[in-house]
């Protein structure tokens, strides 16, 4: 009985060890991430060469490729997926009163602060919302020494519901997210600097609470349109894909012969000019929106909300992430054209972060292009016969987001045993970059010739490269860290038996297979077809 006490108690110091060691891992495993999507040719810093420009990043052979293929998959989904889904493709510059209309020009801003000593600018709310973040860091404490605690009687969900610390922890989180999303709502900001003094924050560079006072700041670059500077008009470069969208409304509808409900999806740049650009691809001031409005009846708009939830689940959990490292975040703070909304959360090295927005519009942006272009833009209903206004549910996702989510996920350092580690790559084999590496086992006796033949047949399929320099095991180990799902190895029995070495690269594992089989195999694994038919 003693001895079991003490390897229980020694098993919890154990977990505990680890755990804490996997959390002051994560930094740097998020730094292992950016490292290694430079050496592999996933991204790079925009204009590196002079010394790069902030929260712009330029993607390389295989990120593009990794873009390439989330777009894809994204848009297989949306467009391929519903016959009562079709795409669109609208151009970034559009007319200055567009973005009046959508509200961008008055509301779309950030409140930031800066602090006087350091001279660093930030977001308040991101301040304070930090801030809360570290008030769930002690709840987060409190069950993990509660678990070790009790041991296998732990109940999580009644400790988080009756711990006096715990549910005093989460009444302040409360309190303060309340009076910031008040005092924002109002546009208090007054009180938001107030709330941040009174929370004692610091500036994490020069440690003191010197704030000036919080002001907006809008997101939007402008830019002029015109040969001569008399004639040429202000423009925006667009913060959203989706009004692109909106004011094509009614020529889709029309030439598609679309019935609401339906959807319009696009693919494309947006840009914001954000305060406080960090962790790296996270937050850009250029990047790209998958984005789909899906107009529905006035009144059947949360039956759709819910909806398209679920499903933006569902094709995120298609991909292989552990569900529970996914959450869902439902909005308190509603933006000027949403009556609910939602965000799909991943958990990134740096903490839980939106991924995706799921958001109910109401009819507030067509109802707006009506009132400003002096225009009708309403749908006729056959089925009720009548004329009305859609509302609009949008599903938004970024594409650098979602990229970096693949890449955090699939980073890996193993220990394979006899004191040897490899790092693996283990993308979604339908999003990675290259899908088969040809491998000759030697640069002699007609291999490489017949390692090309295999390629042939593949590469009007998928992206396959083939390899002849250094050992094996080397090349295996590259295109682990490459994250590339198949080593397709020919060698000198290749000959006589028409048979190649296939390497499964997460498992490692090696099967012979005839030749013919090969296209096959990789297919079943990185089709779009066959991962899609789990949503
Ligand atoms: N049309 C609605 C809209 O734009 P949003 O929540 O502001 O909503 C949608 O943006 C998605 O676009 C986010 O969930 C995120 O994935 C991506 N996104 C927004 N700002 C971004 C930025 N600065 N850098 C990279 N991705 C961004």
């Amino acid at each position: 009985m003693l001895i079991d006490e003490l390897t229980q108690s020694l098993l919890g110091h154990i977990i505990l060890f680890i755990t804490f060691a996997a959390m002051a891992n994560k930094e740097d495993i998020f730094k292992k991430v950016i490292a290694h999507s430079k050496e592999y040719g996933y991204v790079f810093q925009s204009s590196e060469l002079y010394d790069g420009l902030a929260a712009v990043y330029d993607y390389g052979s295989n990120g593009s490729e990794l873009k390439k293929n989330i777009k894809e998959y994204w848009w297989a989904s949306m467009v391929k997926m519903n016959e009562n889904i079709v795409g669109i493709d609208s151009a970034i510059f559009m007319h200055p009163t567009i973005w009046k209309a959508s509200g961008h020009v008055d509301a779309f801003n950030d409140p930031l602060i800066d602090n006087k000593d350091s001279k660093k600018r930030y977001r308040a709310d991101v301040l304070v919302e930090d801030y809360i973040a570290k008030i769930e860091g002690k709840i987060t404490k409190e069950v993990k020494k509660a678990a070790k605690r009790f041991g296998e009687a732990f109940d999580q969900a009644q400790f988080l519901e009756t711990n006096p610390r715990v549910l005093g922890y989460k009444e302040k989180m409360s309190a303060i997210s309340k009076r910031l999303n008040g005092s924002l709502e109002k546009e208090d900001l007054e009180d938001v600097k107030a709330l941040i003094e009174e929370l004692e924050i610091k500036c994490p560079i020069s440690g003191t609470s010197n704030w000036t006072d919080v002001r907006q700041f809008n997101l939007m670059f402008g830019t002029k349109m015109g040969a001569t500077a008399e004639g040429s008009s202000d423009l925006w470069l667009r913060p959203e894909t989706a009004q692109g969208i909106f004011v094509n409304f009614l020529n889709v509808q029309k030439t598609a012969r679309m019935k609401v409900p339906f959807g319009i999806a696009q693919i494309g740049k947006a840009f914001r000019n954000e305060i406080v650009a960090r962790q790296f691809i996270f937050r850009m001031r250029e990047f790209e929106q998958m984005e789909m409005q899906f107009f529905v009846r006035p009144g059947e708009e949360m039956k759709w909300y819910e909806y398209w939830k679920e499903a933006r689940q569902k094709w995120h959990l298609s991909l292989g992430v552990d569900a529970d490292k996914y959450r869902f975040h439902d909005h308190e703070k509603l933006a000027h054209y949403a009556n609910a909304a939602a965000d799909i959360e991943y958990q990134f090295p740096f903490g839980f972060k939106e991924v995706e927005g799921i958001h109910s519009r109401t009819d507030f942006d067509l109802k707006a292009h009506q009132e400003y272009s002096g225009r009708k833009v309403q749908y006729f209903d056959p089925e009720i016969n009548e004329s009305y206004t859609p509302f609009v549910v949008e599903t938004s996702i970024g594409v650098d987001r979602m990229f970096l989510l693949t890449m955090c996920n699939a980073y890996r350092e193993e220990n394979i045993g006899d004191n040897d580690t490899r790092v693996v790559l283990a993308l979604p084999p339908v999003l990675a970059p290259v899908k088969a590496a040809i491998l000759p086992l030697t640069k002699k006796d007609g291999l490489p010739e017949l390692a090309r033949k295999v390629y042939d047949q593949l590469k009007l399929e998928f992206n396959c490269v083939i390899e002849e320099k250094d050992s094996i095991g080397r090349r295996y180990r590259r295109q682990d860290a490459n994250g590339t799902p198949f080593c397709v190895t020919v060698d000198n029995e290749t000959i006589n038996d028409n048979c190649v070495t296939i390497r499964h690269r997460d498992s490692m594992e090696q099967e012979r297979v005839s030749i013919d089989d090969v296209r096959d195999i990789i297919d079943r694994s990185v089709s779009i077809r066959h991962n899609l038919a789990k949503c």
